[in-house]
């Protein structure tokens, strides 16, 4: 006699409805917010977790959310002949993608993205606070040369204030990506970085998978995981 297996496990009730954002932006996606990955996402932000356990399980939340990302492409109609000699009429992927990597803890997800997807290109953009008008400055940017011509999955782990964020999508719309061609791909947010980066980018996706309570007064999230850059 088979034992019936139990109903998959919804994230603890106090979390599960703690996206601290209500009603979600339209163009937000989170990860479903199972037991699972709550598991996960207790393990990386307690403190005493060691450097190697930070690594092994935020890579993989990482590849959950480029997985999601991936979803969000859209695909053509494709068929093809199975080896028993009958046809199949599914889809294919359309169009190119490229990653770009907010540095420096963006750099840390590029890993994910190319293990989902072999040999993607992957550029880098570096924003800094501007010391005199304390505003997000561009210091450093290195794009693939057709990049207005692909979808860009922009990575960076922890999106607080949004300044960084909105700084990069600003660039790549300078390079000629359409905005609608981005998708951002974060780990954790705060609502009011999304709440802003939507408001300014409504036609840009943003895959996250966790909405989490807020910014402290020196702008880290909270509860978070504390400095990403640090514990990688
Ligand atoms: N960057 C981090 O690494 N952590 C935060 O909480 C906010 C920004």
């Amino acid at each position: 006699m088979s034992i019936p297996l139990p109903p998959p496990q919804p994230a603890n009730q106090s979390n599960i409805n703690r996206h601290h954002l209500n009603p979600l932006p339209p163009s937000v996606f989170t990860l479903p917010q199972t037991a699972q990955l709550e598991a996960l996402y207790t393990i990386i932000r307690d403190k005493e977790t060691k450097r190697g356990d930070f690594l092994f399980y935020s890579d993989r939340i990482i590849r959950l959310l480029v997985e999601e990302g991936l979803n969000h492409l859209p695909v053509v109609k494709r068929t093809v002949e199975t080896p028993t000699g009958t046809t199949y009429d599914g889809v294919g992927f359309e169009g190119k993608i490229c990653g770009v990597s907010i540095l420096r803890a963006g750099e840390a997800m590029e890993a994910g993205l190319r293990e989902v997807c072999r040999s993607v290109r992957i550029g880098k953009i570096l924003i800094q606070r501007d010391e005199e008008t304390a505003l997000p400055k561009l210091f450093y940017s290195k794009f693939p040369q057709d990049i207005a011509t692909r979808y860009v999955l922009l990575l960076d782990p922890m999106l607080a204030t949004g300044g960084s964020a909105m700084k990069a999508v600003e660039v790549l719309i300078e390079h000629g990506v359409p905005e609608e061609r981005i998708i951002f791909i974060n780990l954790i947010a705060s609502p009011e970085g999304l709440t802003t980066f939507c408001t300014r980018y409504p036609s840009l996706r943003v895959i996250t998978g966790w909405i989490d309570q807020g910014l402290n007064d020196k702008a880290y999230i909270i509860p978070g995981l504390g400095d990403f850059g640090e514990r990688r």
